[in-house]
């Protein structure tokens, strides 16, 4: 600071961290918001110029200096404990203490709440734009199978027989939901703090909207006290990356579960093999996309107790809030991306889901939904198919007995499934009701229910998982993925547009 006089070099001098230098700096993290100062301070300066404030002149020299040190990046920064203070410095090494004048009418207070929100803006649109990625594929692998009958669980107990479609397209609307929450929170994201100053606005005629409009943003955050120290925003992005990260390590759990039993298998690009067991196919990479909810979690819950109970205005914890938000948008757009990949390129074995779509009469639902159709009250219907359900258990149980004692003398045994067949049903229905079952049902029909593929074509509800209903599922998602894109595509263009209007008003004064 040699070539700055009075008292502003002398606080400096004094203040200048001596052995907590290190611990005070931001300047290292803040790359990340490296280029949004220079856009903050580019629209600042501009609009002091235009309210007169700064002379046309010297904003020119101020505006062609911002430039050399964009030029030089962020790594040639070196004076300062945070990177809008060496930005300053760098300005004012290069055309002397006129530079100064950048910093009028402004605090490093609102400057930085106004450089979160513009790089936030980005990373959420960055955010959204890998969900629309996932839910992309999902739709599509969905698509590809919409007759694929799959084992559906609850408790993870095989529960009801479904389709991959349908499964897949669980989780497709678990992340437009997602998608949705990013969008929101950018609502709130894209305001602009510019012009609140230390929190206590200022003297100076400051044109705030102006600010705001050059740099892209959709309005204010009016009150400068809240503008310059609420970091809500912050919460609630982190919020939704987190709620994503959670969606997301569901999808993991279940295709390392499904990938154990040998229902799909994940490419080699997604998969890594053991140092020792050369056999090995392990699915590492949506084990570490299950990991990364506990990650955003962690930056969640750390944003939160860092800012709870902070008092107003500005206070130094919130430079080390910001860095658990930024973390979050890193890990969580990772493993998005790596988990539309590994979807994209997984492949589903038919056969084996078939086999396994029937195991552990998981028709029985549809067995007692029948007989309730056919007019008896679901609860009897319920105990009626229980009862069979346990005999067939009972028989399966016995036949396994037999196999193992026919294998050790060497004869051959019957087999028994544990789904029951036609007789015991019947005969349960005789000891319940007194009557046969098929005095109630056709035996065509009680056969179509105890079939795997025909039950899930018979659950035609809205939203369930028969073909035709997974067909209009399918058309209401790639609706609503189109919608989405256009919204991220439509805030990407604004952004750009801002980003122009910037530069060609930077443009007539250097
Ligand atoms: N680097 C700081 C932050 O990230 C901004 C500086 C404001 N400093 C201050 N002492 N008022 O929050």
């Amino acid at each position: 600071m040699s070539d700055e006089s009075g008292e502003s070099a002398v606080r400096r001098d004094r203040f200048s961290g001596g052995p907590a230098r290190g611990f005070l700096s931001s300047l290292a993290g803040d790359a990340r918001i490296f280029a949004a100062d220079l856009a903050v301070d580019r629209a600042h300066v501009v609009m002091l110029a235009e309210q007169g404030i700064v002379d046309d002149d010297v904003a020119g020299e101020i505006l062609a200096a911002l430039d050399e040190v964009e030029a030089a990046g962020h790594g040639a920064l070196t004076e300062g404990e945070d990177v809008h203070e060496a930005i300053e410095t760098a300005v004012i090494e290069r055309m002397g203490p006129e530079g100064g004048r950048m910093h009028t009418a402004r605090s490093r207070n609102d400057e930085v709440a106004t450089c979160l929100r513009w790089r936030l803006r980005e990373d959420l649109l960055d955010a959204a734009e890998t969900t629309l990625r996932l839910r992309d594929v999902l739709v599509d692998a969905a698509t590809d199978h919409t007759e694929t009958v799959m084992p559906g669980y609850t408790h993870l107990q095989p529960a009801q027989p479904t389709t991959v479609a349908h499964y897949l397209l669980s989780y497709e609307s678990n992340v437009a939901r997602d998608t949705g929450r990013l969008l929101d929170s950018y609502a709130r994201v894209n305001e602009s703090p510019l012009g609140a100053a230390a929190f206590a606005g200022t003297p100076f005629d400051v044109d705030r909207e102006r600010t705001a409009e050059l740099l892209g943003f959709d309005g204010l955050v009016e009150n400068a006290m809240d503008a310059a120290s609420s970091r809500d925003f912050l919460l609630e992005a982190t919020s939704a990356l987190a709620t994503h990260a959670v969606t997301l390590s569901g999808i993991a759990e279940d295709f390392v579960l499904y990938a154990n039993r040998g229902y799909v298998d994940l490419a080699d690009d997604y998969s890594s093999t053991s140092s020792i067991m050369p056999q090995k196919k392990n699915p590492d990479t949506l084990e570490l996309v299950r990991s990364v909810a506990g990650e955003a979690a962690g930056d969640l819950s750390a944003l939160l107790t860092t800012l709870k109970g902070l008092p107003r205005a500005y206070n130094r914890d919130l430079q080390n809030a910001h860095p658990h938000a930024f973390d979050a948008v890193e890990s969580v757009v990772a493993a998005t991306e790596v988990t539309a990949g590994a979807v994209a390129t997984a492949t589903w074995d038919e056969t084996t889901l078939e086999a396994a779509a029937g195991e552990g009469f998981s028709t029985a639902t549809g067995v007692a939904d029948l007989l309730a159709m056919a007019g008896l009250p679901f609860r009897t219907a319920h105990e009626i198919v229980a009862r069979a359900a346990a005999a067939a258990e009972e028989r399966a149980a016995a036949a396994a007995e037999e196999r193992a004692a026919a294998a050790a003398d060497g004869t051959t045994a019957t087999s028994g499934g544990d789904t029951p067949d036609l007789a015991t049903l019947d005969s349960v229905t005789e000891e319940t009701l007194g009557e046969s079952l098929f005095d109630h049902v056709s035996r065509e029909a009680v056969e179509r229910a105890l079939d795997p593929a025909q039950s899930v074509a018979s659950r035609d509800s809205v939203g369930g998982p028969a073909p035709d209903a997974v067909a209009s599922a399918l058309a209401s998602a790639e609706e609503t993925l189109d919608a989405d894109a256009a919204t991220v595509d439509a805030r990407r263009a604004a952004l750009a547009d801002a980003e122009d209007a910037l530069e060609t008003e930077v443009a007539r004064y250097v």
